[in-house]
C-alpha cells in the first residue's frame, strides 16, 4: 500500500546548535503530550550522536532541565547493545553519564533494556515490559509519544542493520537480532512499534552522514540496504534534525533553515 511521507527536516549551523535543537524538541513534545495526556512515553537511541542533547537536559545553568516535566515521563530505550549495563558500549550507561545521573527520574521511570542477558530473553522481556507499562493486551503496539532515532553511515537505524532478521519482525515488539559484520547481538524495537510513535525524528549531525542522508531520503527504495527508509511513521510525517555539514546533499532548505522532502513509497 502506498504511502505518502512527509519528510520535514530542520538544519542547523553545526553541532553544537543541532544539540540544542534537539534539546529544544525533546522539551516541547514531552510538554505537548503531558499538556494533553499527563504523562509522556520517549524512546531514545543511543550511539554518540545524542549525547551532547542529553546533557544540555541535564544542565541546570541551561532552559531545558527547568521546563522538562520529569515527574511525568516513562524513559525507554529504542536499542540495546547486548552488553552489561556498566560496558563502555552500553546506550544505557551513555545515557546515564551523560543525563539520568543528573535529572530527578525516578527508577521506576527508567526502563533499560537489559542488555546483560541473553538477547531473545533481553528482547522478550522488555516486550513484556512495553506491555504492562503501556497496558497492553493481544496485539496491542505501544505508542510513544516520541522517538528519537540515529542513524549509521550504513543507513541502520535503532539496531535495525541492513539484511538482517528484525527488519522483518512484524509481530513482535522488541527483538533480538544479529549483527554479523559486527558480530554482535542488539535488542531492538521492531518497526511496527517505531512507526507506531505520534512522533518519529531523526537527529544525525556530521559531514560523514551527508551521503547516506542522501541515499536514504532521495535515491530509490532498497529498504534492506537502507533501513532507515521503513521509517515511515502512520502519521505521515517524518522529522530530521540536522546540521548543515550532514544536510549538505539535500536539496537547499528555506530562510529558516526548513526543507520538505515528499516520497511515495
Ligand atoms: C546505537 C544506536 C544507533 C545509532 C546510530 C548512529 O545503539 O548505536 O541506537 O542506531 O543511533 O548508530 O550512531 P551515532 O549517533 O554514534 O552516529
Amino acid at each position: 500500500m502506498p504511502q505518502n511521507l512527509r519528510i520535514v527536516y530542520s538544519v542547523e549551523p553545526d553541532a553544537a546548535a543541532l544539540a540544542r535543537q534537539a534539546a529544544e524538541y525533546f522539551v516541547a513534545k514531552a510538554e505537548e503530550a503531558v499538556a494533553a495526556r499527563g504523562w509522556t512515553r520517549i524512546a531514545i537511541s543511543g550511539g554518540s550522536t545524542p549525547k551532547t542533547a542529553f546533557a544540555l537536559l541535564a544542565d541546570p545553568s541551561q532552559p531545558w532541565r527547568g521546563r522538562m516535566p520529569w515527574e511525568k515521563i516513562d524513559l525507554f530505550w529504542v536499542d540495546e547493545r547486548c552488553v552489561p549495563p556498566d560496558h563502555p558500549d552500553s546506550n544505557y550507561r551513555m545515557t546515564r553519564e551523560a543525563m539520568l545521573d543528573h535529572v530527578p527520574l525516578k527508577p521506576e521511570q527508567i526502563h533499560r533494556i537489559e542488555g546483560e542477558l541473553e538477547p531473545e530473553i533481553a528482547a522478550a522481556r522488555y516486550e513484556e515490559l512495553l506491555r504492562s507499562r503501556f497496558g497492553l493486551e493481544g496485539a496491542d503496539v505501544p505508542r510513544f509519544d516520541v522517538v528519537q532515532l540515529g542513524m549509521g553511515t550504513d543507513g541502520h537505524t535503532a539496531s535495525l542493520f541492513p539484511h538482517t532478521k528484525a527488519l522483518h519482525e512484524f509481530n513482535r515488539l522488541a527483538a533480538a537480532n544479529h549483527v554479523e559484520n559486527k558480530d554482535a547481538w542488539r535488542v531492538t524495537l521492531t518497526l511496527p512499534v517505531i512507526n507506531n510513535a505520534s512522533q518519529v525524528f531523526f537527529l544525525v549531525g556530521g559531514a560523514e552522514k551527508a551521503q547516506i542522508l542522501k541515499e536514504v531520503f532521495e535515491e530509490p527504495r532498497d529498504a534492506e540496504r537502507l533501513p532507515s527508509q521503513l521509517i515511515t511513521p502512520a502519521g505521515g510525517i517524518l522529522t530530521l534534525l540536522l546540521d548543515r555539514a550532514a544536510a549538505a546533499l539535500l536539496p537547499p532548505t528555506d530562510a529558516q533553515g526548513m526543507g520538505v522532502i515528499e516520497r511515495t513509497e
